[in-house]
């Protein structure tokens, strides 16, 4: 059973929950594997997302998990929603929870704000990506994905590469992966090095050629392009190739390395092509993986919710 009515971070969630969470996801691959994919594990309940930032991945993948199990599903658009109109995101919440909405999944720029929409409503709150704090589903479906293609977490040598600072991403599977027993390295130019990553668990380097050696998976970052324009890096041309995912460097990494990335992808930035499109790179499986672990995520929520 999940603590929370919310899935906020995997900062305060239990190693037994994430792996409740992971076996739960794999009994949802079994459905995604079927012909016809509809169960009726969410009939009568209604799910609702609700995206300040863009996405592609995380909103449509909350959809199709939540109408694969026969939910009502809805999405706020913002533009032509009350926010535009002044709105607060509290507000907001209060008009959903009047709605009878079960579940609200939240995307917003500010690092909190799904917390803060949790405090003050009934529904359930997933963090769909806040600012530069947690992305908590994405760091679940990277996991799902390394446990299928290695067992276990346990002992496993991850590399995360990029731009760490500012990733959400990176930040959810440093609680996640240590919790479950990985050994994390974050490779980041010092510019783009959160701080406190030590204290999280992961190994900080700045040298990708030293970190990569005897990796087991290699997940790449977005690098966040309106950061060059801050002038955290010299130039994109350095930074790929110091910090991208290339052949020549994955030669150094364990022989069976597999190479993962939450996406978008910037082609020839953090990755060379060819490598996102090599048959050890499972950044497709990661978002079909995604799915099950979001349908998982709102069957154990909505559970709890009844309870
Ligand atoms: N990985 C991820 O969050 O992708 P989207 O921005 O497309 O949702």
């Amino acid at each position: 059973m999940l603590k929370s009515k919310d899935l906020l971070g995997l900062k305060d969630v239990s190693k037994e929950e994430i792996e409740l969470i992971l076996q739960t996801s794999g009994e949802m691959i079994k459905i995604l594997d079927q012909n016809v994919k509809k169960v009726p594990h969410l009939q009568g309940k209604s799910i609702a997302t609700l995206f300040y930032e863009n996405s592609t991945r995380t909103k449509l993948s909350f959809e199709n998990a939540a109408k694969f199990m026969s939910a009502s599903v809805s999405s706020v658009s913002i533009a032509t929603s009350s926010v535009a109109k002044g709105e607060t995101l509290i507000d907001t919440g209060k008009t959903m929870d009047a709605l009878l909405t079960d579940i609200i999944i939240i995307r917003h720029s500010c690092s909190g704000a799904p917390h803060l929409l949790a405090q003050n409503i009934k529904a359930g709150v997933i963090n769909g990506g806040d600012g530069m704090n947690e992305h908590p589903t994405q760091a679940l479906l990277d996991m799902l994905t390394m446990q299928e293609l290695f067992g276990s977490l346990k002992g496993l040598n991850v590399v995360i590469a990029g731009d760490a600072k500012h990733s959400r991403v990176a930040k959810s599977n440093i609680w996640g992966l240590t919790k479950m027993g990985a050994n994390v390295k974050i490779v980041s130019p010092k510019t783009l090095m959160p701080i406190e990553v030590e204290k999280m668990g992961a190994k900080v380097y700045t040298d990708f050629d030293k970190a990569i050696v005897g990796a087991n998976v290699v997940m790449g970052l977005r690098l966040q392009l309106e950061r060059q324009k801050a002038g955290l890096l010299p130039g994109l041309d350095e930074y790929s190739q110091f910090y991208g995912i290339t052949n020549e460097r994955l030669k150094k990494a364990d022989k069976n390395v597999f190479v993962m990335h939450p996406g978008p992808i910037n082609r020839g930035v953090e990755i060379e092509s060819d490598v996102a499109d090599a048959t050890n790179s499972v950044i497709e499986r990661q978002v079909t993986n995604g799915v099950a672990v979001r349908m998982a995520l709102l069957f154990l929520l909505t559970r709890k919710s009844a309870s």
